[in-house]
């Protein structure tokens, strides 16, 4: 059984990418999709494959299927390029994803779990000269592992949460952004027609990205984040304000793991109690207060959930994807393996795993993001 290897090798200590020398002779790479999915699977796999073509003379590309779950019960297939012929505009994965928890791939003594043994055997098995994992965060914990066992893993930034340390953007995020800042401009007009409370939960479990650029596009007038805790005192102060200058709509975006103040002081366990999401219980609680206080305002909620991560890729996000996806490719082709291809400024870059693998990017509450939507009249609850 393999030991569990912690990287603290030249690689990790100097934040270089592994480069071995690239010989430009026949190669076969895996392709797997790890995780929740997005709007930039689809464009990411097909610049891979398209690169790789063009840079590597001799290459076969394998599909992995569903996730790391392909990889554990060795359920690959060969690929064409005719499998990646136009799918730049198309939701979803061709390959399939799952969620295969990095926990998992351990056992109780801390050593890797049998599905992580099946991983290394399978890719060994299968002769792959490298593997290139398109995923989030856990994904991501997953991947540096299957590094640190000596796999050649080329890395790419996919979330809908923008929550990858070590890129400014992961590809998703703009479509959806797109689609959250699409429902709540829906909601604005239907609001005021009514003169009604409008609580919409948006994805973000962990961070405010896709929330606080979707509130902003669609002018929500208070935005709630897991990074800032808010008082739900503040919200309905807000309201009853708007109430007494005859302008009673209010939009209210809110990350589905927003937490209040009070709600922030629980325990892990005792969050796992509460009841509803984050939308569900702060709509309750407007609406009680607003009846207790006499108001008949109602108080709708709306939960588009996956509609979000779903259709069709934004243009900016097909050229995110475009443009990481022919950096892996290189990466492949240079042997710079053990590295993610991530945007910063204007630049595609090879950024070590270990570097960044386990960060959660969160936003900063003195963001200048943060800053300006304050200065456009948004409240936070704080
Ligand atoms: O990580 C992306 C994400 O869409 C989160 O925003 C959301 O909380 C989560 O995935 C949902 O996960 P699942 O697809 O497993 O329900």
């Amino acid at each position: 059984m393999a030991r569990r290897v912690r990287s603290g090798g030249l690689m990790a200590r100097t934040g270089l990418c592994g480069t071995e020398t690239g010989n430009g002779e026949s190669m076969k790479v895996g392709l797997l999709t790890s995780g929740g999915d997005c709007q930039g699977l689809n464009p990411t796999l097909r610049a891979v494959a398209k690169a790789l073509y063009n840079l590597v003379p001799d290459v076969s590309i394998y599909g992995v299927l569903d996730g790391y779950a392909g990889l554990i019960e060795d359920r690959i297939r060969r690929m064409q390029p005719a499998d990646f012929e136009d799918i730049i505009r198309l939701g979803g994965t061709i390959l399939g994803t799952s969620r295969q928890s990095f926990k998992s791939m351990f056992a109780d003594d801390g050593q890797l779990a049998p599905k992580a043994e099946q991983m290394l055997a399978n890719y060994r098995a299968r002769g792959f000269d490298a593997l290139v994992i398109l995923g989030g965060n856990g994904s991501q914990k997953t991947a540096n592992l299957l590094r640190e066992q000596g796999v050649r893993v080329v890395f790419l930034p996919k979330t809908i949460d923008n929550d990858i340390s070590g890129t400014d953007l992961t590809f998703g995020f703009d479509s959806a952004v797109a689609r959250a800042t699409d429902v709540l401009d829906a909601i604005q007009t239907t609001a005021r027609a009514h003169g009604r409370v409008f609580v919409v939960e948006l994805m973000g479990q962990k961070t405010g990205w896709l929330a606080v650029h979707a509130g902003i596009s669609a002018a929500a007038d208070v935005i709630l984040i897991p990074e800032i805790p808010y008082f739900p005192q503040r919200v309905y102060e807000l309201i009853t304000a708007r109430n007494a200058t005859g302008t009673s709509a209010v939009v209210i975006a809110v990350a589905e793991g927003a937490l209040s103040d009070d709600e922030r002081m629980l325990t892990k366990e005792q969050r796992v109690e509460l009841t509803g999401t984050a939308g569900v219980r702060l709509a309750d609680w407007l609406k009680q207060q607003l009846a207790s206080g006499g108001s008949s305002q109602e108080v709708k909620l709306v939960v588009p959930g996956y509609y979000q991560r779903g259709g069709t890729p934004t243009a900016t996000d097909r050229l995110l994807c475009s443009r990481l996806g022919v950096k892996a490719a290189e990466m492949v082709a240079k042997h710079q393996f053990g590295c993610m291809a991530a945007e910063i400024g204007t630049e595609i870059v090879a950024v070590p795993l270990a570097a960044v693998t386990g960060k959660l990017k969160l936003l900063d509450a003195n963001d200048s993001l943060i800053r300006a939507a304050r200065q456009l009249g948004i409240v936070f609850g704080d």
